[in-house]
């Protein structure tokens, strides 16, 4: 080619790709980068107001304007300015109880609840204006984030008329920050709130955390390890962590900890801490006071007992209930709540006994409880009853515990699915679990979702808890997709019915503009990225077959078994998976509703994808599929492996669709997966060959080991 043209056609090429490309704005930004919208598209929005007003001087509302005064221009190329009066056209930001105040025409909401909002086009003063309202300052924020998202989204917003409220009252995440600054279980950079045994002084990062989080409905975030330090509740630690929770509240979020049972023993308390002990009760409420005089809107605790170490109430013989009681009613009269983590178990349990189940231990330590909790007591339960793995059944606790508060605690960083090193979107998991049916009783609630949902006089506090652990890098998880998890975990507590499709199109449109190649590309991606993971780290529910006793990352098969941590599934020469039936095996069948056990109980019922979990089986059993468990097995790590060889490929078509850096550096994530898939295919095929002996048919595995 021609070099003169060569050169014209190259600038013309760059001109082009920065008229189509979303600009690359900061990391930091991950779904709220406002990115220009196209021209066509931004003039969609022509008719916007050119004004917005807040009625009354809440922080929040101020934060709401602020947001949509950034966020508007940006997008449109149009200006907004804040204005004082409702003068012409206008945006409206008020409670529904200011708004009233405006017009006669603004009458009352029956459909606003909660923390819901609503967007109407109103006539105020003979001008048409948009109207954000709500019933709390809270709801008119995520209303402004709702209408920021249709923009970014290129949604026609003209005759809007939309009523939305959240699923679920709970929606909080925790992080798993440890004072000296690490994240325990955390890929994404040192912790955003503490450093050497304080809070940072510069808490910037702790403020962008508030605004993500409340762009998506989460109400509170506990900012400390579940494995919590006892010096939180330090009167001198307790003053740093105001700071913190000032950074939070314009954004409407609300700060909790975590706190260790032993605290009143440890921090200058009596020398117990027994929870029926009334010096013990003294000392919680006291501290609670204490707290509250700091922390006018402090939420309230989070508790890990007697688990993995933690101090607990069985040292005095007292119960889950006895423990969480204490704190709750120390928290009551502020309006806090205790969150009671129903990860119980004995980790240095008897490998040698068939009987023995870790998975039966949540249910057993809580279900004899149910009832004796108070009010504000929610046990938090984790989406399937061993550990956040590949793939597990939903917890039978979902279908248990009537009397109690419930809420789902799923993990949005990847311990056991990849540490953001690999790519996983998680919501298509989270799905499963929230949509299963629990066949409770007939008129109750059966899907998990509603189960965690609907709220009764009874248990009036239920929802969601995500696991985030974001840190200082720049893109807060240590990947940018992997933010698709933090975006889809709040979606998803504000709107469990969403399907995952929905929600990684919002989020890559967001993320990476609304060209249809890059949406539908990385969406598919994304989509296809759990099953893939699946297939060559855990498939037929054996649980991820990863390093357990090490990092939680490499295949480590073997490191399962002949431990205490219970996370096994008896592989040997004649077979593999955990035999939990009631008929032969642990029990744990018998913990589900009797429609689940069927389920689950009978070989011939239970799906294939939780096969092992359930049962133990010959390697030569045969699935559903028709394939042998063995033959399955290391066809499913040659497809997962390959398909993870694709994605490079799949990526690649984006060159030049979105901004270089984004592109490059998920490339490079990609080609590093290719590989993890591999050497994780030949650890596993390798090793289940070795345990069986049984070479694959395809002549893949086995053949050079049985030459050699
Ligand atoms: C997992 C994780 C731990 C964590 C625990 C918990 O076991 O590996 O780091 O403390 O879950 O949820 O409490």
């Amino acid at each position: 080619m021609n070099t003169a043209f060569s050169r014209v056609l190259l600038t013309w090429l760059g001109m082009l790709s920065l008229v189509t490309c979303a600009p690359a704005a900061t990391d930091l930004d991950a779904w709220l980068r406002y990115s220009p919208l196209e021209p066509a598209t931004a003039k969609k929005y022509e008719r916007l107001p050119s004004q917005v007003v807040v009625l009354g001087d809440s922080p929040i509302l101020k934060t709401a304007e602020g947001e949509l005064l950034i966020g508007i221009p940006k997008m449109t190329g149009r200006t907004l300015a804040a204005a004082s009066n409702v003068n012409g056209t206008t945006i409206v930001l008020a409670t529904l109880q200011d708004a009233q105040t405006l017009s006669p025409g603004i009458s009352h909401n029956e459909k606003l609840i909660g923390d819901g909002y609503s967007i109407t086009t109103v006539k105020v003063k003979n001008s048409e204006c948009l109207l954000i309202t709500a019933l709390n300052d809270r709801g008119v924020l995520y209303g402004a984030f709702a209408l920021l998202r249709k923009i970014a989204q290129g949604e026609s917003i003209s005759h809007l008329d939309e009523n939305q409220h959240p699923a679920a009252r709970i929606r909080w995440v925790n992080q798993w920050d440890n004072l000296d600054g690490s994240v325990e279980r955390g890929y994404g950079g040192r912790s955003i709130f503490f450093e050497n045994g304080k809070v940072h002084d510069d808490l910037t990062r702790a403020g962008q955390y508030a605004r993500l989080l409340a762009s998506i409905g989460i109400t509170t975030c506990t900012i400390n390890n579940v494995n919590a330090a006892p010096q939180v509740l330090d009167s001198g630690f307790i003053a740093q962590v105001r700071r913190i929770a000032d950074v939070f509240r314009p954004w409407g979020v609300q700060l909790a900890l975590s706190v260790d049972l032993s605290s009143p023993k440890v921090i200058s308390g009596p020398d117990t801490f027994d929870p029926i002990d009334v010096r013990v009760v003294d000392w919680w409420q006291k501290k609670a006071d204490e707290i509250y005089g700091e922390i006018p809107d402090f939420a309230g605790f989070v508790v890990k007992a007697d688990s993995e170490g933690r101090s607990g109430p069985s040292a005095y013989g007292r119960t889950h209930a006895d423990a969480a009681n204490v704190i709750a009613r120390a928290l009551n009269p502020h309006g806090g709540v205790v969150f009671y983590r129903a990860f119980v178990y004995n980790h240095h349990l008897d490998w040698r006994n068939l009987k023995n189940d870790r998975a039966k231990a949540a249910y057993d330590n809580f279900h004899p409880l149910d009832g004796k909790f108070d009010h504000n007591v929610i046990v938090q339960i984790k989406n399937g009853p061993i550990d956040f793995q590949v793939r597990e059944p939903a917890s039978p606790l979902f279908g248990d515990l009537k009397f109690t508060n419930k809420a789902i605690e799923l993990q949005i960083t990847q311990e056991y699915t990849g540490q953001q090193r690999q790519l996983c979107f998680l919501a298509p998991m989270w799905k499963e679990v929230l949509d299963f049916d629990m066949h409770v009783l007939v008129g109750e609630p059966s899907h998990i979702k509603e189960i965690v949902s609907r709220a009764n006089p009874d248990t009036p506090f239920t929802g969601f808890v995500g696991v985030a652990n974001v840190g200082l890098n720049e893109t807060w998880l240590g990947s940018p997709l992997a933010m698709a998890n933090l975006y889809g975990f709040g979606r998803l507590a504000w709107n469990p019915d969403l399907s995952s499709e929905q929600i990684i199109n919002e989020w890559t449109r967001l993320t990476f503009g609304n060209d249809p190649l890059v949406v539908q590309t990385i969406s598919n991606l994304q989509l296809d990225s759990w099953p893939v993971y699946e297939s060559y780290t855990g498939p037929l529910g054996a649980g991820t077959l990863t390093n357990i006793t090490g990092n939680h990352y490499d295949p480590g098969p073997e490191s399962s078994e002949e431990n205490g941590w219970g996370q096994w599934h008896r592989a040997d020469h004649d077979g593999i998976g955990m035999d939990r039936t009631v008929a032969t095996g642990t029990g744990y069948v018998g913990q589900y509703p009797p429609e689940v056990q069927k389920l689950y109980e009978s070989l011939t019922a239970c799906p294939d994808n939780l096969l092992l979990f359930f049962h133990h089986v010959p390697w030569t059993y045969a699935l559903h599929s028709g394939k042998t468990v063995i033959q399955h097995i290391y066809d499913s790590h040659y497809d997962g492996a390959a398909r993870a060889q694709e994605f490079v490929v799949r990526w690649q078509k984006l060159a030049g669709h979105i901004d270089e850096d984004r592109y490059r550096d998920t490339l490079s994530r990609f080609e590093f997966q290719a590989g993890e898939a591999i050497k994780w295919r030949d650890a596993i095929c390798n090793w289940a060959y070795r345990t069986s002996g049984i070479p694959d048919k395809a002549g893949r595995v086995g053949q050079l080991l049985l030459h050699q």
